[in-house]
């Protein structure tokens, strides 16, 4: 037996740039922007708007070697992945693992939220990709 997930922590959506995806999230949609973020060592630009208990983060490259310029080559942009909230990290991975997920890293590492996060192998998530953070 594991834990449940306590909730969606966030939705990471992948954008061309921030102002195509503030357009859309916040002019369109509604929601406030609560800060931005940037992260040079992923090549991320990150634009976090709370919606209730879950936030929706705008990804968007930052400079030439984005870690999300695959997906935007391949897909244009759209629903990049959905994270996990959970207590234990280090049991959620263990019981994914049990059930055929595979990790991505070695290690848990500290994500954009100030939480150490994880991610499955998207080969084995059924198509959407997932990341755990504990807190
Ligand atoms: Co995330």
């Amino acid at each position: 037996m594991t834990q449940e997930p306590k909730r969606i922590n966030h939705l990471g959506i992948a954008v061309k740039s921030l102002e195509e995806g503030l357009a859309v999230w916040r002019d369109g949609l509604g929601l406030q922007v609560e800060r931005l973020v940037e992260m040079p060592e992923k090549g991320l630009k990150i634009a976090f708007l709370p919606c209730g208990e879950t936030m929706i983060e705008l990804l968007a490259p930052l400079g030439e070697h984005s870690e999300i310029q695959a997906f935007l080559d391949k897909r244009g942009g759209g629903l990049h992945h959905v994270c996990l909230e959970v207590a234990d990290i280090a049991q959620a991975t263990a019981h994914a693992t049990a059930h055929g997920l595979a990790l991505l890293g070695q290690t848990p590492a500290l994500g954009a939220e100030g939480f150490p996060v994880r991610f499955a192998h998207p080969k084995t998530t059924a198509g959407a990709l997932v990341e755990w953070l504990e807190k």
